[in-house]
């Protein structure tokens, strides 16, 4: 009998993605390429010039009178509730009646015959307000009295207090951790078509199609089912479509119904980096008690972020960065509080990581200064803070979780192996010795990172499948495709489970009208989720195939059997398509929607205790860099990595999905800077002041390893892990390489203390800081 891996694209085949031919070849389709209806406008959104006021009136008359203009929305042309805010909290207006809170805030939107007459006629508003003092940053924002958006979260397991007065040594201290923007190649848009009563259409790019739906229902006053959201794939989203899309479906769909013609908005590059949200930047304030070995005893820490003028996704992403304050290490005694700043700027969002990343470059910086306190490498101080594996009393997280699946040991034992750590180490100490311009620097680190959402009802998904009576699948679920691969993955578990090729199945458009009530395609929950709900929709319509085929051949139904592309039924074997026939014309149900929900996890957000993580995802990084201590200048020579992702349902995919996230992790603490004037306005909102990596900036050499031993403890699909954020953190890797290569100028007594984004400029500044210090020492 043919084995399973006759059929082209089973699960643990690295098949391309499925639309990879039509993406380099410019045939995949995204929202701005369908094709436009007759009478379709175009809207474009007009901005506030000031940071905080009061808003008196806006004088619309020149944008009404400029051409090709057909009509102007503000918030009185909202039928409904003037809000977008994810979490109901209401205090995100689509336009603002009373308030300007920050520098680019949407306050009307133009309609008009072309977008770029709508662009044109949205700059001549003008806008009569009071100008009130702002502050854009945490620290500034605290000291003003501005409130928090969402309520604080505190961690706490131990006595902290009795724990630093048993600790031999501690340090405490400040660290800046800069925001991101998404860079997404496709920009934001929505694209609404009207229809009968009270009937829309909206085609968006969103990772979050039922929150779209729910949102545009709520801001027209309609009930959900009048309104459907479709997306077929997105050019990016990275968590900045996770809620961001909503402004710009509201509007796109508020104005369709007014106009009772198609709407379609896409802001163009400078507005999307305005005014959408983007990673928040935080202020953590650490206190760290540890011994002589380096082990931590005690750890306080605080979470101050920038998350801007509304809650939007702020309190799961704060709570979020507490959940990886401890990244791979255990705190015997612990407090951790979050504290989700309101400021004058966009309203921060989700971002690759959701907070998770700044949680670790905190505990890292720790690492760090205990490392640098004690003249040890700073790997043998990851080591000896490592959690246990459950079995032992170093397992219990911050939030009461224990560790039970603890792989790092093994990864970060493999990865000193593989990437030669101690000897290159040991080079390079001899070679900075030197005294060169040139310093070169080496780091290894770990990442450990919780899989589910916090939100324990988000872990639920649907799919639906139908058999058509030809034998070709079509194949529907609740996630989103955005470059990630998730459709080809959950199509790669259908083929499995039906035993058919990967080409008989249709992979379909994300919509609210197959898959209801879904949850946003986040959290590297995608595959997790809507895989189990796509393999329980193929059970049950296999179930029905095999008791159909069992009793149309007098066989018991243990003597059906799927094979490469046909069934066997006792001595028989028919092809596929010949047994759907049958089973058509014996009219047997061939279509099925599927469910799923992630067992073993509860949250008490109050009480801080639970098991917010079905299970986590593991792996370790080592980059080599050199600096130019003339010019702060760097260069990323080598960086290894083994990245933990159970059993690969593609490893093609998943080592796809490590890279990306490495080099997006390492452009966001390296270059990515995002800054802000004295008038609250962003200054970094295009290419040209904004700088992602290049290709030419990833690393020299570039080894990237799956952990191919790794195997899922839980019952996830075919005991694969997550991938889609983990892996993001391992940048940090170049972040502590810089520091070693700055710290060789002081002979490595100084923690050289650097904040992210490490430019170029901030290196410099350490160099010479080290310099001074290093000789005052
Ligand atoms: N990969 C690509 N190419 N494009 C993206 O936008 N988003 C990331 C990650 N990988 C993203 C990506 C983020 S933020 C998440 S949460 C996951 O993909 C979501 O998809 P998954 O759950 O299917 O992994
Ligand atoms: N991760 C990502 N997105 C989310 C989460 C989360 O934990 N909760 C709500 N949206
Ligand atoms: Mo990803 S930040 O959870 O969309």
């Amino acid at each position: 009998m043919k084995d399973r891996q006759d059929i082209r694209g089973a699960t643990r085949q690295s098949i391309p993605h499925d639309s990879a031919a039509k993406q380099v070849m410019g045939r995949a389709e995204y929202t701005d390429d369908i094709a436009e209806p007759a009478g379709t406008l175009h809207a474009y959104l007009g901005v506030s010039d000031v940071a905080h006021a009061r808003l008196r009136s806006i004088d619309l008359s020149a944008v009404r009178a400029a051409p090709g203009v057909v009509d102007v929305l503000t918030a009185a042309d909202i039928p409904g509730v003037n809000d977008v805010s994810p979490t109901g909290r209401h205090d995100e207006p689509v336009f603002p009646t009373d308030a300007i809170e920050y520098h680019g805030q949407p306050l009307f939107a133009v309609v008009a015959e072309t977008r770029d007459a709508a662009r044109r006629a949205a700059e001549l508003a003008k806008v009569d307000c009071e100008v009130l003092p702002h502050a854009t940053d945490p620290v500034s924002a605290r000291d003003a009295g501005m409130p928090l958006v969402t309520d604080p979260l505190k961690l706490e397991r131990g006595d902290v207090v009795s724990g630093f007065g048993a600790a031999a040594h501690r340090v405490t201290g400040r660290m800046v951790i800069g925001g991101q923007d998404h860079m997404y190649l496709e920009g934001q848009i929505a694209f609404a078509v009207p229809g009968e009563d009270d009937d829309v259409v909206v085609h968006c790019s969103t990772q979050h199609p039922s929150e779209a739906q729910h949102m545009v229902a709520h801001v027209l006053g309609v009930p959900s089912n009048a309104v459907v959201v479709n997306v077929r794939r997105m050019g990016g989203g990275f968590g900045g479509k996770e809620s961001q899309m909503n402004l710009f479906c509201a509007v796109a769909a508020v104005a369709a119904k007014k106009l009772g013609r198609p709407v379609k908005i896409r802001p163009d590059r400078d507005q999307d980096m305005t005014a959408t949200g983007k990673r928040h930047d935080f202020v953590v304030d650490y206190d760290v008690g540890f011994d002589d070995t380096g082990r931590i005893a005690a750890v306080e820490g605080e979470f101050a972020a920038r998350c801007g003028f509304s809650s939007d996704l702020s309190g799961p992403v704060t709570d979020r960065a507490l959940f990886h304050a401890d990244n791979a290490y255990f705190y015997p005694n612990v407090r951790l509080t979050s504290r989700p700043q309101k400021t004058n700027t966009v309203s921060n969002t989700a971002f690759r990581g959701f907070g998770g990343p700044q949680g670790v470059v905190a505990a890292e910086r720790m690492i760090e200064e205990i490392a640098f306190a004690l003249g040890k490498d700073p790997l043998e101080v990851r080591r000896a803070n490592f959690y246990g594996d459950g079995a032992d009393d170093r397992s219990l997280t911050p939030y009461h979780q224990t560790v039970e699946d603890n792989v790092i040991g093994r990864i970060v034992d493999e990865l000193e192996d593989s990437a030669d750590y101690q000897a290159r180490r040991k080079a390079i100490v001899e070679e900075n010795a030197k005294g060169g311009v040139l310093r070169r620097g080496i780091a290894l680190t770990p990442v450990k990172f919780g899989i589910s959402f916090t939100a324990t009802w988000y872990n639920q998904a649907g799919a639906l499948i139908h058999v058509y009576n030809d034998g070709s699948i079509h194949l529907n679920h609740g996630g989103t495709e955005m470059g990630q691969g998730l459709n080809t993955k959950v199509a790669q578990v259908v083929a499995e489970a039906f035993q058919v090729d990967f080409d008989r199945i249709k992979i379909t458009k994300t919509t609210t009208e197959k898959v209801p009530n879904t949850s946003a395609t986040a959290a590297s929950s995608g595959s997790d989720l809507n895989g189990m709900a796509a393999l329980d929709a193929a059970e049950q319509i296999k179930a029905r195939l095999v008791q159909f085929a069992a009793e149309s051949r007098g066989v018991g139904e243990d003597a059906v059997r799927f094979v490469p592309n046909h069934v066997q039924i006792g001595d028989e074997v028919v092809a596929f398509d010949t047994l759907v026939k049958e089973a058509y014309m014996a009219r047997v149900h061939l279509s099925a929607a599927g469910f799923y929900k992630t067992p073993k996890i509860h949250w008490d957000r109050a009480a801080g205790k639970g098991r917010p993580f079905y299970y986590y995802a593991y792996g370790a990084a080592c980059s080599e860099v050199v600096i130019d201590t003339l010019t702060g200048e760097y260069r990323v020579e080598r960086t290894d990595i083994l990245h933990d992702v159970g059993r690969s349902l593609n490893p093609a995919l998943d080592k796809g999905q490590v890279e990306g996230a490495f080099i997006q992790g390492m452009g966001w603490l390296t270059t990515e800077e995002l800054w802000w004037d004295d008038a609250g306005r962003l200054r970094t909102h295009a290419p040209s002041t904004y700088k992602i990596p290049l290709a030419s900036d990833r690393p020299r050499v570039f080894n990237v390893e799956l952990a191919d031993w790794s195997e899922n403890r839980e019952m996830t699909i075919k005991r694969s892990k997550a991938v889609g954020e983990p892996p993001f953190i391992l940048g940090i890797a170049v972040l502590e390489a810089l520091s070693m290569a700055v710290a060789s100028v002081a002979d490595y007594k100084v923690c050289p203390r650097l904040d992210t984004p490490a430019t170029p400029e901030r290196v410099l500044l350490a160099v010479e800081r080290l310099r001074t210090e290093g000789a005052r020492g």
